[in-house]
C-alpha cells in the first residue's frame, strides 16, 4: 500500500516544527511540491530548508508539479475553487499513480496547518471516495499563521468566554461577518480592514510572520489602518507579493 503524509510546517518559521512533524520528515520517500504564484520560490526554498535541516541520513527526493491557478475574473467565488480543486485533484492522482510505488511514503508539506484554508485533505479525500487510487494518509498538524500571529503580538485570539470567528479579507468587505467579539481576517488581497466602521476596533496586523521580512502593527484602527495600508502597499511592490493576517478585537 502507498501511504501519504500530509504535513503541516508552520508559516514561515522552521522551528515552528513538532517533533511528530520532523518524525514523519524522516520516514517521507518522496516529497510533492506544489507551490504557484509569486511567492513560489519563497514558499518552495522554505521547505527545502526544512528538509535539508531535519531529514538526517536518509535519501529522498523532490518532485515539483505544476499547481493550477484559480480563475481571478471569476465572479463566483466558491464555484472557482471547486473548479480548481477538480484540477488539482488529477495533478495529485497523477504524481501518486506515477511518483510513488507501492510501498512508498510520499509528504505533502502544506504551509502552516492543513485544517486551514487548505484543500490538501479535501482532494485526497476526494481521490479516495473516486476510487481510482489506493492510499492511506495521516495528518500532523502545524502551527497556523493565526497563532504565530497572536504570539508575535502576545494576544490571546479570544476575549474571556468571547467567540472567535476566522473568515476572509472578501468576507469581511463584504460584511458578512457574525457578532464574535474577535475576528481573524485571512486572504485579504485588498485592504478589507478599512470597511469595518468603528475606529475603536484594534486590530494586531502581522505580515511574512515568523520570517525575516515580519512585518507587525497594533493599534486603534482609526489611528493605524492608513498606516497599515502603507506598509502593505510598500511590502507588495519590494516582494512582488503578501501574506498577511489580523486579528480585530472589537471594543
Ligand atoms: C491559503 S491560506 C493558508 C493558511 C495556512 N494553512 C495556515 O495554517 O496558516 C494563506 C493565508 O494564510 C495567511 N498566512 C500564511 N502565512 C502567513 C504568514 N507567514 N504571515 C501572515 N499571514 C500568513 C495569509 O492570510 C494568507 O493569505
Amino acid at each position: 500500500m502507498k501511504k501519504l503524509s500530509v504535513i503541516g510546517i508552520g508559516a514561515g518559521d522552521p522551528d515552528h516544527l513538532t517533533m511528530q512533524a520532523v518524525k514523519t520528515l524522516n520516514q517521507v520517500d518522496v516529497f510533492f511540491l506544489m507551490d504557484k504564484g509569486p511567492a513560489k520560490e519563497t514558499l518552495l526554498d522554505l521547505r527545502r530548508e526544512i528538509c535539508q535541516r531535519y531529514i538526517i541520513g536518509r535519501t529522498y527526493r523532490f518532485v515539483e508539479a505544476y499547481s493550477p491557478e484559480r480563475q481571478r475574473d471569476d465572479t463566483d467565488y466558491t464555484a472557482s475553487v471547486e473548479a480548481l480543486n477538480r484540477a488539482k485533484q488529477t495533478t495529485f492522482e497523477r504524481l501518486i499513480n506515477e511518483e510513488l510505488s507501492d510501498g512508498q511514503h510520499g509528504g505533502f508539506l502544506v504551509w502552516g496547518d492543513p485544517s486551514l484554508y487548505d484543500s490538501t485533505l479535501r482532494i485526497l479525500q476526494a481521490i479516495l471516495d473516486a476510487g481510482r487510487c489506493a492510499f492511506e494518509f495521516d495528518v500532523i498538524p502545524g502551527i497556523t499563521s493565526v497563532q504565530a500571529l497572536a504570539a508575535k503580538h502576545k494576544v490571546p485570539l479570544n476575549t474571556i468566554g468571547g467567540s472567535l470567528e476566522i473568515t476572509t479579507g472578501r468576507r469581511l468587505a463584504a460584511g458578512q461577518v457574525g457578532d464574535a467579539s474577535s475576528v481573524v481576517v485571512m486572504l485579504d488581497a485588498g485592504d478589507a480592514y478599512q470597511c469595518v466602521s468603528d475606529p475603536d476596533t484594534r486590530i494586531y496586523w502581522g505580515a511574512y510572520v515568523g520570517t525575516p521580512d515580519e512585518r507587525l502593527i497594533a493599534g486603534r484602527l482609526g489611528d493605524v489602518a492608513d498606516d497599515i495600508e502603507r506598509t502593505r502597499k510598500a511590502a507588495r511592490k519590494e516582494h512582488g507579493w503578501i501574506m498577511d493576517t489580523y486579528l480585530l478585537r472589537r471594543p
